[in-house]
């Protein structure tokens, strides 16, 4: 079998891509980042993937209106056409409908910043404060149809300081995405993980894990 060809989609500032890039390059992750598709023009994600020799594609979700199909048959397509076996998705921040999920089935990573199940949505890490959690985290899912509720792969926690805001919070969690997504990728591009109905099993053997508290 060939390296496993990904794909990451990105709205944003793309810092997680760059990381999985990163790891790349360093030769702990044997795959290749085959196409970055950014769906708002202009977000920080495409200047790093110019700077990190990524292919890249703007997809303008706003240009395809109302028809959100059509954006998501636009979308697999620069996937498919590259031939990618893993989607990562990495700060996207729009919902994939059903069609697009046959397309990929058990091939889409997530990152959410909270320990899921616990805050999902747009704005988990505000949510996280303003519920008044000592602990929050960072969660790496499968995708399935729900909301940020797909099989669970990594958690990390991390804990809420005194007077935290969420910037603060928030680079806290990020520094630990960083870490904890590219060895997502890496185990799944080894072949490491099983999804079993709700539980991934992942093959540790001959890695070191990572801190789980
Ligand atoms: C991260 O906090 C991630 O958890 C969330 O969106 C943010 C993306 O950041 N899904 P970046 O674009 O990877 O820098």
């Amino acid at each position: 079998m060939g390296r496993v060809r990904i794909g990451v989609i990105s709205s944003g500032r793309g810092s997680n891509f760059q990381s999985i890039a990163e790891a790349i390059g360093r030769g702990e992750i044997e795959a290749d980042i085959a196409i970055l598709v950014c769906n708002v023009p202009g977000a920080g994600a495409i200047e790093r993937a110019k700077n990190l020799n990524v292919p890249y594609v703007v997809l303008d979700h706003t240009s395809f209106g109302k028809d959100r199909e059509a954006f998501e048959r636009a979308l697999a397509l620069e996937l498919t056409k590259r031939d990618v076996g893993l989607v990562v998705l990495a700060g996207f921040m729009r919902l994939l409908s059903p069609y697009f999920l046959r397309q990929f089935p058990h091939q889409i990573l997530n990152i959410h910043p909270s320990l899921l199940p616990a805050f999902p949505g747009a704005h988990g890490i505000r949510d996280a404060l303003d519920h008044g959690a000592k602990v929050t985290g960072l969660t790496i899912h499968l995708v399935d149809e729900s909301l940020d509720g797909g099989p669970i792969v990594l958690q990390k926690a991390v804990p809420v300081a005194e007077g935290d805001s969420e910037e603060r919070l928030a680079a806290r969690v990020l520094e630990w995405e960083h870490v904890l997504y590219p060895l997502a990728v890496k185990l799944f591009v080894e072949g490491r993980l099983k999804v079993e109905g709700r539980r991934v099993r992942i093959d540790w053997s001959g890695l070191e894990r990572p801190p789980t508290p």
